[in-house]
């Protein structure tokens, strides 16, 4: 792994959406009038929440994604800042809609169910992420959503990695959640590469520790793989071939889970910009996690 390098940014590239949380205390029966316990606005995404948690761990954090022009984007955008996450670069498209979920927590277990809908916004094109300036950044956080044009772009930053020093070279992370979106291109490519429950599970594993053993196979020589599990913890294997596993943390009451993972993934990048251990990085990485689900929000995390 590389050095720290204060001066330059973690950029996070992908989903950025409006949530919309109804709390209750219990899951509502289909067909019936209920009442919340209170209803939260918040911005959501993967690559939005991880950012917001990068930048709360003392990095200087990026966003680049898209939006619709509009009062939901506006309000997404502010919150963005509000973390300290620059938004500078996030791609504004005129005459659609933004991304927005309906979301049903149930505080009685922590649930979150989502509804998402993502409209008719395009997503993120190889050709704007060529406007970026990679100088500013050491590390590139990609969420795995329309690999057709993010494969350009790990591609791009691989080949300006090429010709870097090894103290300016970008770490390349990548986030397999959705299958729909067949990301198993990051799987050889990326550096550190994030394997979702619902990813491995999808691949027929059934722990974060055979999933780990099993995608570290598929790495890139020298990549590590993560996986967290939920309560059950989370697992690592680092560029050595040597297993580490943490359990969870858990916060006493779990509250809301939305967004627990989104928080790991930027736990253990900005764990991983300051160059601990893998097994503190991941212990790191589910402590920060833990606490989240013990609160509403991505608040306090630091
Ligand atoms: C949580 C999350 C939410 C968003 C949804 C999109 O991981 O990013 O913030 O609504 O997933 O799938």
């Amino acid at each position: 792994m590389l050095e720290p390098r204060g001066d330059k940014k973690v950029l996070c590239a992908g989903l950025i959406c409006l949530d919309i949380l109804s709390v209750m205390d219990h899951y509502p029966v289909e067909d019936t009038d209920n009442r919340i316990k209170r209803q939260i606005w918040q911005k959501g995404g993967n690559c939005a929440n991880s950012a917001a948690v990068v930048a709360q761990l003392d990095e200087q954090a990026e966003f680049f994604g898209t939006l619709a022009t509009g009062r939901a984007a506006d309000m997404v955008l502010d919150e963005m800042r509000e973390f300290g996450v620059e938004v500078d670069h996030v791609v504004m498209h005129d005459g659609c809609d933004s991304p927005s979920s309906s979301i049903i927590i149930n505080t009685s277990t922590g649930s979150r169910t989502i509804i998402h809908t993502d409209k008719d916004l395009p997503e993120l094109t190889f050709s704007q992420f060529q406007q970026l300036d990679l100088n500013q950044y050491k590390w590139i956080h990609f969420e795995g959503r329309n690999m057709a044009e993010v494969s350009q772009m790990v591609n791009a930053v691989q080949e300006y990695n090429h010709s870097r020093s090894m103290e300016d070279k970008i770490n390349i992370s990548g986030e397999c959640e959705k299958a729909k979106y067949k990301p198993e291109y990051f799987t050889s490519t990326v550096d550190v590469l994030f394997i979702a429950k619902e990813f491995a599970q999808h691949h027929g594993f059934s722990s974060a520790h055979a999933a780990v053993d099993g995608f570290h196979r598929r790495a890139k020589k020298g990549a590590t793989v993560v996986c967290a599990w939920g309560e059950a913890g989370a697992d690592v294997m680092g560029p050595d071939g040597v297993h580490h596993h943490s359990d969870a943390f858990s916060p006493g009451q779990v509250v809301d889970t939305l967004g627990a993972g989104d928080t790991f993934n930027g736990a253990i990048i900005a764990a991983m910009c300051r160059s601990l251990p893998l097994d503190e990085v991941l212990k790191f990485g589910c402590r920060v996690a833990g606490k989240k689900c013990g609160q509403f929000g991505y608040r306090g995390l630091g």
